[in-house]
């Protein structure tokens, strides 16, 4: 199929995802169809949308909210999907929800329909088994808020049909995204390779190196990134963030990388979800400021590029990795990393500039100090390192 023969449209969910996917298809002159179990669920998304539009009107970002809007069809029974060429699943996280969902589907598609899942944790694979045709199934993973967020993550499972993923990335791309096509592993690119941006930063504020103000500001100040960790971590909400990390930890058997962070999960315990509960690591009831930090300090200086080193060559670590075991490939990887959590420059990138030597020798640093195997260089960074080899 071509990326013309994707004129309809179903997406299941009208949440926050769901109302993003549609409005990103019906700004690509898609007709949507969007359907959700709750009505007030829909009626929600649909004077959202329309608030939205308008206000892309206004700022002359599109010409016609009116014409837009028109495209997106709100149901609450899934009839309307046998005239989809492609159905977007965006409902709650829970593998046996979504399975029955698919079986539904299943039943009211067409033969040749594509049947995708937005979810961020959950085994493509393990989705599609659940299907009679698992060749069509595969996940499209959007980044929050959808439309504002260029990176979609495509992700064949293992019995989906040579060149779906490709079919579905060209799509993307005729939508205005950044598409990237990876291999159903845990966490995929973005939810894997950004975990130590957190968990590093945790390991030094628990082990009393710095305040989670002077890393934060390191982060940004210094290592040149939007937010600094603690800051997105709220941001983010430890309901979500911290589960992330938990599911990936338990994904990957537990391995040590990973290994959630217990001053984290006690703020979830205490319900310090971040910014929307107004308190997280951070208190939100008043203005709240981040310290800056005085770099031209020679002290403060060089302990705030010891922390960016940490953290970053952490980061580098999980990038080559994913390399090396093929989750997917060089460009892919940056442009994950940049355009799904706003990097300031791709991880492989990084790691060129500042040397694979330098950035192995930091590891082996941290490897000897702790003898932790959270520590070990990917054997691809060892390799490179050693050789002083560019990505
Ligand atoms: N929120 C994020 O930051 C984010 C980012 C990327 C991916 N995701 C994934 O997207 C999916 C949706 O997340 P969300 O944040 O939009 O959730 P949400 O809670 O905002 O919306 C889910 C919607 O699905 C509806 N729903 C639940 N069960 C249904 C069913 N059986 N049939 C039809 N509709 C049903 C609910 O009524 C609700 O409107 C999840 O898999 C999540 O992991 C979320």
């Amino acid at each position: 199929m071509s990326d013309s023969t994707y004129t309809t449209i179903g997406v299941v969910g009208a949440g926050a995802m769901g109302s993003g996917i549609a409005q990103v298809a019906a700004q690509a002159k898609t007709r949507v169809i969007l359907y959700d179990l709750q009505e007030d669920a829909l009626n929600r998304a649909s004077e959202q949308l329309q608030k939205i539009l308008n206000r892309l009107e206004e700022k002359e970002r599109i010409s016609s909210a009116k014409e837009v809007f028109e495209r997106i069809e709100f149901i609450n029974t899934l009839d309307a999907f046998k005239e989809a060429n492609l159905v977007i699943e965006a409902i709650i996280e829970n593998l046996e929800v979504k399975q029955k969902v698919f079986q539904s589907l299943e039943k009211v598609v067409a033969q040749d329909c594509i049947l995708a899942s937005n979810t961020s944790s959950l085994s493509i694979t393990s989705i599609a088994a659940a299907c009679k045709h698992p060749e069509r199934v595969l996940g499209i993973h959007f980044f929050n808020p959808a439309p504002l967020m260029a990176l979609v993550e495509v992700i064949p499972a293992i019995q989906t049909r040579q060149g779906l993923g490709e079919s579905m990335v060209a799509l993307m791309k005729s939508w205005g995204k950044a598409p990237v096509l990876v291999k159903d592993t845990p966490g995929f690119i973005v939810n894997r390779v950004a975990r130590p941006f957190y968990s590093e930063a945790l390991r030094i504020y628990e082990e009393g190196l710095a305040t989670k103000e002077f890393i934060d500001a390191a982060l940004t100040q210094v290592g040149g990134f939007r937010m600094g960790p603690f800051t997105l971590m709220d941001y983010i909400g430890h309901d979500v963030n911290y589960v992330v990390t938990e599911t990936v930890f338990q994904s990957f058997y537990q391995d040590p990388r990973y290994t959630p962070s217990l001053t984290q999960k006690r703020l979830l315990e205490a319900g310090w979800l971040g910014r929307k509960s107004g308190k997280g690591f951070f208190d939100y009831s008043e203005d709240f400021q981040l310290p800056t930090l005085d770099l031209s300090d020679e002290e403060v200086n060089k302990k705030a590029e010891e922390i960016v080193y940490r953290v970053v060559c952490m980061l580098i670590n999980e990038a080559v990795d994913a390399l090396y075991l093929g989750i997917a490939n060089k460009e892919d990887l940056e442009t994950a990393m940049t355009r799904g959590v706003n990097y300031p420059k791709g991880l492989l990138a990084w790691c060129n500039e500042w040397g694979s030597d330098f950035v192995l020798a930091k590891l082996d640093v941290l490897n000897q100090i702790y003898k932790e195997d959270r520590y070990r260089p990917s054997t691809m960074l060892r390799e490179y390192g050693l050789l002083n080899k560019k990505f």
